[in-house]
């Protein structure tokens, strides 16, 4: 089952499915030039800096777990970070739903869960099935930059990446020039644990594709055969792409205002 999915911004939160999907960014946030994703952003420590420090970008964050969410969305409130949008929920689902394609300029991944178990691998974010949903986030020329503790998971992200089409892969092995971005991350680097970092390059389009290594599953799911597997659908009118409450309306919580049109009319920090 896929749990509701809650959007934040502002002072504000309500369900998400009150908007239109995919969700009406420019609208949402006027003053954004660009936009940036973090996906599974923890207690939202980079997130929250970066759109404080860059108030004419926009940012998106996903975030499965309640209470993150909700204190992340608490302390963006309180820093009146009008250009920040939260989302609870699952990632992958708000990828291929929620969210427009080829809208970030760069999405972040920082130390996702690693699913060692070998049952367990296919939940992995970073997998040949979900790839093309992650790397669909990007626009021509973005980037994804990625970190794990976990050799396993991090050796099997490099490799996915090498097999791809379109993408230019590198490490940070120094780190990011200005530190650990992360809860995680600080936590690991004083500890002493080695971390690999890497950046993915969208080289050309291709690498929109799905991963090589996913079309026999692809195949078998659809019925269409090896490398006939069709794009992901997603035009966001139809009744299979809109979620059910976007088709009923919504119900609507707000820290200041009681209305869906906060959204609407977005509340800029800097107007
Ligand atoms: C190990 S923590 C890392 C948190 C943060 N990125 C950091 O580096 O401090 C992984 C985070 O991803 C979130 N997460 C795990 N699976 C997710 C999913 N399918 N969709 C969205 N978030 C997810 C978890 O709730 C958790 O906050």
């Amino acid at each position: 089952m896929i749990a509701a999915t809650e959007l934040a911004r502002g002072g504000g939160s309500g369900p998400a499915a009150a908007l239109p999907w995919p969700l009406p960014l420019g609208s949402l946030v006027p003053a954004a030039r660009a936009w940036e994703l973090e996906i599974g952003f923890g207690k939202g420590r980079y997130l929250l800096a970066r759109a404080a420090a860059e108030p004419d970008r926009g940012f998106v964050g996903i975030e499965i777990a309640s209470e993150y969410f909700r204190e992340t969305a608490r302390r963006a409130a309180r820093r009146r970070l009008d250009n920040l949008l939260l989302l609870r929920g699952e990632a992958l689902y708000l990828l291929a739903t929620a969210l427009p394609a080829a809208f970030a300029e760069t999405v972040h991944v920082y130390f996702p869960d690693p699913w060692p178990k070998a049952h367990h691998q296919r939940r992995r974010l970073l997998s040949p099935e979900a790839l093309d949903l992650v790397v669909g986030a990007l626009v021509p020329g973005g980037r994804l930059l990625f970190a794990t503790d976990h050799p396993g998971y991090g050796e099997a992200v490099e490799e996915l990446l090498a097999g791809a089409r379109g993408l230019a892969v590198r490490r940070w092995p120094e780190g990011w020039p200005e530190g650990p971005r992360t809860n995680y991350e600080a936590k690991y680097v004083a500890a002493g644990r080695p971390i690999l970092r890497l950046e993915l390059g969208l080289a050309d389009e291709r690498a929109r594709a799905p991963h090589p290594a996913a079309l026999p599953a692809l195949a078998a799911a659809t019925g269409t055969g090896e490398g006939g597997a069709p794009a992901r659908h997603r035009c966001g009118g139809c009744a299979g792409c809109s979620p059910p409450s976007a088709r009923t309306g919504g119900g609507w919580r707000s820290g200041s205002r009681r209305s869906s049109s906060r959204w609407r009319s977005g509340s800029s920090r800097r107007s």
